[in-house]
């Protein structure tokens, strides 16, 4: 398998005010969010975070999109390092949460065709892709309906939609099914699948055991900060009876 993610070593701390670090009962000024986190995303891989509230799942697909920069340790995209300088990099990246990031007052069309201009695609180029892509999420009845219009599923769809408009490598999703009906997350879970197949690298984040088993090649089990299990799925559930079996065992005592 052909590596396209190659996180290693992430540490990310927080600077904490006073008065946060009261509410935390802590008296140190750094919060360690993410702790020592490595992993590895072939292409055509789809790699599943899963760990409590908290655990640091958010923080660690955030660094991975280029949102945010590690305190320390390295994102490799294909061999090449994300600083802040790389943006060509990060135009590789395709970055979606469950909360809606399109802007609610502009309809699909228009901010598929902006976010287009920005990744530099030829304006013959975007109708065919945005024809096939609002097609296939049955988005095109909607296309000059303003966002703020739209059901949650569709939204969602729009976002899955403008989050491949550039072609990136590398797809990170944090929660991408959260907050969708049935309908809608087998969508997604469609969706997933479709670009597995294309040889798209995903990363996602999911409190979604039956996604995992699903859809997920492999998977780290990220709790406190830390990865406390992390490999090929199917050893993982054969080892442990189930993954979500595989994630108790792990988490212990704490439940
Ligand atoms: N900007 C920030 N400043 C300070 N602390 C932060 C910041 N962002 C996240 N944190 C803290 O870092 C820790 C990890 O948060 P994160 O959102 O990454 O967890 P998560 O695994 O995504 O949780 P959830 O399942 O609830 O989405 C939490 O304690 C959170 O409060
Ligand atoms: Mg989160």
């Amino acid at each position: 398998m052909e590596t396209c993610l190659n996180a290693s070593h992430l540490i990310k701390r927080f600077p904490l005010s006073k008065k946060q670090a009261k509410e935390r009962n802590t008296s140190s000024r750094f919060l360690t969010a993410v702790d020592d986190v490595s992993f590895q995303v072939g292409r055509g891989e789809i790699y599943a975070l899963l760990g409590p509230n908290g655990a640091g799942k958010t923080t660690c697909l955030r660094m991975i999109a280029g949102l945010i920069s590690p305190t320390s340790g390295t994102i490799e995209i294909d061999g090449k390092t994300l600083t802040k300088s790389t943006d060509s990099l990060r135009g590789r990246i395709g970055f979606l949460t469950s909360e809606l990031k399109l802007d609610p007052f502009f309809t699909p069309n228009y901010t598929y065709a902006f976010l287009s201009t920005l990744y530099g695609i030829e304006e013959e180029a975007m109708k065919k892709k945005r024809d096939a892509l609002f097609a296939r999420f049955g988005i095109d009845k909607f296309a000059e309906t303003r966002i703020s219009e739209l059901s949650t599923g569709m939204k969602q769809k729009c976002s899955l939609a403008m989050s491949i408009a550039g072609d990136p490598e590398l797809i990170v999703y944090d929660e991408p099914t959260n907050g969708l009906d049935i309908v809608a997350s087998r969508a997604v879970e469609d969706f997933l699948a479709d670009e597995k197949a294309a040889g798209r690298a995903i990363v996602i984040s999911t409190h979604i055991f039956s996604l995992v088993e699903k859809l997920a090649d492999r998977v780290g089990f990220l709790i406190d900060g830390k990865m406390a299990l992390e490999g090929v799925k199917a050893e993982i559930a054969s080892a442990h009876g189930s993954i979500e079996e595989a994630f108790f065992d792990v988490y212990g005592g704490e439940k």
